[in-house]
Protein backbone atom coordinates (compact mmCIF):
# COMPACT_ATOMS: atom_id res chain seq x y z
CA UNK A 1 0.00 0.00 0.00
CA UNK A 2 2.50 2.41 1.36
CA UNK A 3 4.85 1.27 -2.00
CA UNK A 4 2.19 2.29 -4.65
CA UNK A 5 1.43 5.10 -2.90
CA UNK A 6 5.29 6.46 -3.53
CA UNK A 7 5.38 5.03 -7.20
CA UNK A 8 2.13 7.05 -8.17
CA UNK A 9 3.56 10.39 -6.05
CA UNK A 10 6.49 9.64 -8.37
CA UNK A 11 4.87 9.00 -11.64
CA UNK A 12 3.30 12.60 -10.69
CA UNK A 13 6.55 14.53 -10.12
CA UNK A 14 8.64 12.25 -13.41
CA UNK A 15 6.00 13.64 -15.59
CA UNK A 16 5.51 17.50 -14.73
CA UNK A 17 7.55 20.06 -16.36
CA UNK A 18 10.03 22.54 -14.58
CA UNK A 19 7.63 25.25 -15.86
CA UNK A 20 3.97 23.52 -14.77
CA UNK A 21 4.22 21.90 -11.71
CA UNK A 22 6.91 23.18 -9.25
CA UNK A 23 8.81 19.85 -7.87
CA UNK A 24 9.53 20.90 -4.72
CA UNK A 25 5.88 21.12 -4.08
CA UNK A 26 4.98 18.00 -5.65
CA UNK A 27 7.46 15.68 -3.85
CA UNK A 28 6.51 17.23 -0.42
CA UNK A 29 3.28 16.32 -0.66
CA UNK A 30 4.04 12.35 -1.76
CA UNK A 31 2.85 10.46 1.51
CA UNK A 32 6.28 8.51 1.47
CA UNK A 33 6.39 5.34 3.87
CA UNK A 34 8.73 6.34 6.65
CA UNK A 35 10.68 4.47 9.22
CA UNK A 36 12.68 4.67 12.44
CA UNK A 37 16.45 4.70 12.80
CA UNK A 38 17.83 5.31 16.07
CA UNK A 39 14.63 6.65 17.55
CA UNK A 40 14.13 9.11 14.19
CA UNK A 41 11.59 8.76 12.47
CA UNK A 42 13.04 9.38 8.69
CA UNK A 43 11.60 8.56 4.85
CA UNK A 44 12.09 5.29 3.69
CA UNK A 45 11.88 4.93 0.03
CA UNK A 46 13.81 2.45 -2.18
CA UNK A 47 16.38 5.47 -3.04
CA UNK A 48 17.27 5.82 0.57
CA UNK A 49 17.45 2.58 1.28
CA UNK A 50 20.00 2.36 -1.70
CA UNK A 51 21.45 5.73 -0.31
CA UNK A 52 22.18 3.87 3.44
CA UNK A 53 23.11 0.55 0.99
CA UNK A 54 26.04 2.90 -0.60
CA UNK A 55 27.27 4.24 2.02
CA UNK A 56 27.74 1.23 4.26
CA UNK A 57 30.35 0.31 2.21
CA UNK A 58 32.58 3.05 3.95
CA UNK A 59 32.47 0.77 7.05
CA UNK A 60 35.39 -1.57 6.66
CA UNK A 61 38.21 0.89 5.59
CA UNK A 62 36.24 4.47 7.38
CA UNK A 63 33.91 3.68 9.66
CA UNK A 64 33.80 7.30 11.03
CA UNK A 65 32.70 8.09 7.77
CA UNK A 66 29.75 5.93 7.81
CA UNK A 67 28.45 7.39 10.84
CA UNK A 68 29.45 10.78 10.19
CA UNK A 69 27.02 10.44 7.64
CA UNK A 70 24.74 8.63 9.09
CA UNK A 71 24.21 11.45 11.90
CA UNK A 72 24.23 14.14 9.40
CA UNK A 73 21.20 12.65 8.09
CA UNK A 74 19.63 11.83 11.36
CA UNK A 75 20.60 15.29 12.82
CA UNK A 76 18.96 17.01 10.41
CA UNK A 77 15.76 14.68 10.58
CA UNK A 78 15.45 15.17 13.82
CA UNK A 79 15.52 19.01 13.71
CA UNK A 80 13.04 18.91 10.99
CA UNK A 81 10.57 16.62 12.73
CA UNK A 82 10.49 18.68 15.57
CA UNK A 83 8.96 22.00 13.73
CA UNK A 84 5.81 20.57 11.66
CA UNK A 85 5.92 23.56 9.77
CA UNK A 86 9.70 23.14 8.47
CA UNK A 87 8.74 19.41 7.86
CA UNK A 88 6.28 20.45 5.48
CA UNK A 89 8.21 22.53 3.49
CA UNK A 90 11.82 19.92 3.01
CA UNK A 91 12.17 18.02 0.41
CA UNK A 92 12.63 15.14 2.65
CA UNK A 93 13.99 12.65 0.37
CA UNK A 94 16.26 15.15 -1.63
CA UNK A 95 17.60 15.62 2.06
CA UNK A 96 17.82 12.20 2.68
CA UNK A 97 20.11 11.37 -0.42
CA UNK A 98 22.06 14.97 0.26
CA UNK A 99 23.12 14.24 3.51
CA UNK A 100 24.25 10.76 3.22
CA UNK A 101 26.38 11.54 0.36
CA UNK A 102 27.45 14.53 1.39
CA UNK A 103 30.82 13.44 1.66
CA UNK A 104 31.07 10.62 -1.37
CA UNK A 105 34.76 12.47 -2.12
CA UNK A 106 36.22 11.21 1.32
CA UNK A 107 35.91 7.81 0.03
CA UNK A 108 39.58 6.02 0.46
CA UNK A 109 38.88 3.02 -0.99
CA UNK A 110 41.33 2.49 -3.97
CA UNK A 111 39.46 3.49 -7.80
CA UNK A 112 36.71 5.06 -5.88
CA UNK A 113 34.37 7.30 -8.41
CA UNK A 114 34.33 9.85 -6.86
CA UNK A 115 37.89 11.19 -6.56
CA UNK A 116 38.73 13.37 -9.39
CA UNK A 117 42.29 14.48 -9.64
CA UNK A 118 41.16 18.43 -9.53
CA UNK A 119 37.74 19.06 -7.79
CA UNK A 120 37.51 19.70 -4.45
CA UNK A 121 35.87 16.60 -2.67
CA UNK A 122 32.58 18.90 -1.78
CA UNK A 123 32.46 19.11 -5.98
CA UNK A 124 33.33 15.49 -6.12
CA UNK A 125 30.76 14.26 -3.49
CA UNK A 126 27.72 16.58 -5.17
CA UNK A 127 28.50 15.05 -8.95
CA UNK A 128 29.04 11.49 -7.44
CA UNK A 129 25.24 12.43 -5.66
CA UNK A 130 23.66 13.67 -8.85
CA UNK A 131 24.97 10.62 -10.69
CA UNK A 132 23.38 8.03 -7.44
CA UNK A 133 19.93 9.67 -8.26
CA UNK A 134 20.10 9.63 -12.41
CA UNK A 135 20.72 6.18 -12.35
CA UNK A 136 18.02 5.27 -10.23
CA UNK A 137 15.60 7.21 -13.53
CA UNK A 138 13.33 8.50 -10.74
CA UNK A 139 12.66 11.93 -13.11
CA UNK A 140 13.96 14.17 -10.75
CA UNK A 141 14.10 17.19 -12.27
CA UNK A 142 17.18 19.36 -13.23
CA UNK A 143 16.15 22.10 -10.29
CA UNK A 144 15.78 19.22 -7.62
CA UNK A 145 18.83 17.80 -8.71
CA UNK A 146 20.32 21.16 -8.62
CA UNK A 147 19.26 22.05 -4.97
CA UNK A 148 20.89 18.57 -4.26
CA UNK A 149 24.22 19.84 -5.81
CA UNK A 150 24.55 23.02 -4.16
CA UNK A 151 24.09 22.02 -1.22
CA UNK A 152 26.55 19.33 -1.07
CA UNK A 153 29.29 21.70 -2.73
CA UNK A 154 28.79 24.51 -0.23
CA UNK A 155 28.14 22.00 2.76
CA UNK A 156 31.10 23.80 4.54
CA UNK A 157 29.98 27.66 3.93
CA UNK A 158 26.57 27.68 5.70
CA UNK A 159 26.87 31.71 5.60
CA UNK A 160 27.02 31.50 1.92
CA UNK A 161 23.70 30.15 1.54
CA UNK A 162 21.55 32.76 2.66
CA UNK A 163 18.71 33.64 -0.12
CA UNK A 164 18.98 30.28 -1.61
CA UNK A 165 16.38 27.49 -1.25
CA UNK A 166 15.10 25.72 1.98
CA UNK A 167 16.65 22.18 0.58
CA UNK A 168 19.96 23.48 0.00
CA UNK A 169 20.15 25.33 3.23
CA UNK A 170 19.02 22.09 5.18
CA UNK A 171 21.68 19.72 3.59
CA UNK A 172 23.91 22.41 4.93
CA UNK A 173 22.39 23.39 8.27
CA UNK A 174 22.32 19.07 9.07
CA UNK A 175 25.98 19.19 8.27
CA UNK A 176 26.45 21.60 10.61
CA UNK A 177 24.97 19.78 13.56
CA UNK A 178 28.34 17.54 13.06
CA UNK A 179 30.85 20.27 13.94
CA UNK A 180 31.73 20.63 17.33
CA UNK A 181 30.05 22.64 19.96
CA UNK A 182 27.29 22.76 22.26
CA UNK A 183 24.36 20.73 21.30
CA UNK A 184 21.64 22.59 19.18
CA UNK A 185 18.28 23.32 20.60
CA UNK A 186 16.78 22.46 17.30
CA UNK A 187 16.61 18.99 18.48
CA UNK A 188 15.79 17.03 21.29
CA UNK A 189 18.38 16.06 23.45
CA UNK A 190 16.64 12.37 23.63
CA UNK A 191 17.57 12.39 20.08
CA UNK A 192 20.72 13.30 20.41
CA UNK A 193 21.34 10.82 22.63
CA UNK A 194 20.08 8.04 20.95
CA UNK A 195 21.68 9.23 17.42
CA UNK A 196 25.07 9.01 19.08
CA UNK A 197 24.18 5.82 20.60
CA UNK A 198 23.92 4.07 17.54
CA UNK A 199 26.53 6.19 15.40
CA UNK A 200 29.11 7.00 17.48
CA UNK A 201 31.73 9.96 16.63
CA UNK A 202 34.47 8.49 19.20
CA UNK A 203 36.97 9.24 15.97
CA UNK A 204 35.43 11.76 14.11
CA UNK A 205 38.49 14.14 14.67
CA UNK A 206 40.81 11.53 13.93
CA UNK A 207 38.96 10.16 10.87
CA UNK A 208 38.71 13.67 9.35
CA UNK A 209 42.11 14.86 10.18
CA UNK A 210 43.53 11.46 8.50
CA UNK A 211 41.08 12.06 4.86
CA UNK A 212 41.81 15.68 5.01
CA UNK A 213 45.41 14.72 4.73
CA UNK A 214 45.09 12.00 2.68
CA UNK A 215 43.21 14.29 0.05
CA UNK A 216 46.08 16.94 0.19
CA UNK A 217 48.41 13.63 -0.86
CA UNK A 218 46.66 12.60 -3.46
CA UNK A 219 45.17 15.29 -5.12
CA UNK A 220 46.57 18.66 -4.46
CA UNK A 221 44.87 20.44 -7.95
CA UNK A 222 41.79 19.57 -5.93
CA UNK A 223 42.98 21.02 -2.50
CA UNK A 224 44.97 23.97 -3.06
CA UNK A 225 43.45 27.14 -2.27
CA UNK A 226 40.65 24.94 0.23
CA UNK A 227 40.69 24.27 4.05
CA UNK A 228 42.09 20.80 3.01
CA UNK A 229 45.42 23.39 2.35
CA UNK A 230 46.22 23.59 5.94
CA UNK A 231 46.35 19.59 6.20
CA UNK A 232 48.94 19.36 2.96
CA UNK A 233 51.14 22.18 4.65
CA UNK A 234 51.06 20.35 7.90
CA UNK A 235 51.29 17.09 7.19
CA UNK A 236 52.18 16.36 3.48
CA UNK A 237 56.25 16.74 2.62
CA UNK A 238 56.40 18.52 -0.33
CA UNK A 239 53.16 19.74 -0.80
CA UNK A 240 54.04 23.22 -0.55
CA UNK A 241 53.38 26.80 1.17
CA UNK A 242 49.79 27.90 2.47
CA UNK A 243 48.22 29.39 -1.29
CA UNK A 244 46.31 32.66 -1.35
CA UNK A 245 45.00 32.73 -4.68
CA UNK A 246 42.96 35.75 -4.76
CA UNK A 247 45.36 37.75 -2.34
CA UNK A 248 48.74 37.14 -4.87
CA UNK A 249 47.28 37.43 -7.43
CA UNK A 250 45.93 40.45 -6.84
CA UNK A 251 48.40 41.87 -4.87
CA UNK A 252 50.79 40.96 -7.62
CA UNK A 253 49.08 42.21 -10.38
CA UNK A 254 48.68 46.01 -8.48
CA UNK A 255 52.72 46.66 -9.93
CA UNK A 256 51.82 45.88 -13.62
CA UNK A 257 48.53 47.83 -13.70
CA UNK A 258 49.84 50.97 -12.15
CA UNK A 259 52.37 50.55 -15.48
CA UNK A 260 49.54 50.06 -17.57
CA UNK A 261 47.60 53.11 -16.67
CA UNK A 262 49.96 55.57 -15.64
CA UNK A 263 47.61 58.75 -15.42
CA UNK A 264 44.53 56.75 -13.96
CA UNK A 265 43.29 58.26 -10.84
CA UNK A 266 43.06 55.80 -8.05
CA UNK A 267 42.19 57.28 -4.27
CA UNK A 268 42.15 54.81 -1.02
CA UNK A 269 39.17 55.55 1.37
CA UNK A 270 40.54 53.42 3.80
C1 LIG B 1 10.02 26.26 12.18
O1 LIG B 1 10.44 26.36 10.85
C2 LIG B 1 9.99 27.51 10.17
C3 LIG B 1 10.42 27.38 8.71
O2 LIG B 1 11.81 27.32 8.59
C4 LIG B 1 10.55 28.74 10.85
O3 LIG B 1 10.09 29.90 10.21
C5 LIG B 1 10.16 28.74 12.31
O4 LIG B 1 10.78 29.80 12.97
C6 LIG B 1 10.56 27.44 12.98
N1 LIG B 1 10.02 27.38 14.33
C7 LIG B 1 10.80 27.20 15.39
C8 LIG B 1 10.11 27.15 16.71
O5 LIG B 1 12.01 27.07 15.28
C1 LIG C 1 30.56 13.79 20.10
O1 LIG C 1 29.48 13.43 20.92
C2 LIG C 1 29.63 13.87 22.26
C3 LIG C 1 28.43 13.36 23.04
O2 LIG C 1 28.40 11.96 22.98
C4 LIG C 1 29.68 15.38 22.31
O3 LIG C 1 29.90 15.80 23.64
C5 LIG C 1 30.80 15.87 21.42
O4 LIG C 1 30.76 17.29 21.33
C6 LIG C 1 30.69 15.30 20.04
N1 LIG C 1 31.88 15.62 19.26
C7 LIG C 1 31.79 16.17 18.07
C8 LIG C 1 33.07 16.42 17.37
O5 LIG C 1 30.73 16.47 17.55
C1 LIG D 1 46.67 13.97 11.32
O1 LIG D 1 46.95 12.96 10.38
C2 LIG D 1 48.28 12.94 9.92
C3 LIG D 1 48.37 11.87 8.85
O2 LIG D 1 48.01 10.62 9.33
C4 LIG D 1 49.21 12.66 11.10
O3 LIG D 1 50.53 12.71 10.64
C5 LIG D 1 48.98 13.70 12.16
O4 LIG D 1 49.74 13.40 13.30
C6 LIG D 1 47.52 13.77 12.56
N1 LIG D 1 47.30 14.89 13.47
C7 LIG D 1 46.96 14.70 14.73
C8 LIG D 1 46.75 15.94 15.53
O5 LIG D 1 46.81 13.60 15.22
C1 LIG E 1 49.90 60.05 -19.42
O1 LIG E 1 49.85 61.47 -19.43
C2 LIG E 1 50.97 62.09 -20.01
C3 LIG E 1 50.88 63.60 -19.77
O2 LIG E 1 49.61 64.10 -20.14
C4 LIG E 1 51.03 61.72 -21.48
O3 LIG E 1 52.14 62.28 -22.06
C5 LIG E 1 51.08 60.20 -21.61
O4 LIG E 1 51.00 59.83 -22.97
C6 LIG E 1 49.97 59.55 -20.86
N1 LIG E 1 50.20 58.12 -20.85
C7 LIG E 1 49.23 57.23 -21.14
C8 LIG E 1 49.64 55.78 -21.12
O5 LIG E 1 48.09 57.54 -21.41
Amino acid sequence: MKFSGLVSCLAVAGTATAASVPSQKTDSKCNLPTTKIANIEVVDTPLVRDAVKLIKQFIPLQPYLYNHLMRSWLFGAAAINNNATLKAMVDLELHAVGTMLHDLGWDMRPNSPWHSEDLPFEVDSALGAVAFVKEHNLGWSDNRLERMHDGITLQGMGSYLNGKNIDSNWIVQSVAFEFPGPRSPLIPNADYDSILAEFPNDTVFRGSNETFTWLALTKPAGTRGTFIDYFGTAYVPGYGPLSHVAFDLITGGVEAEIAQYPNSTFVSHI
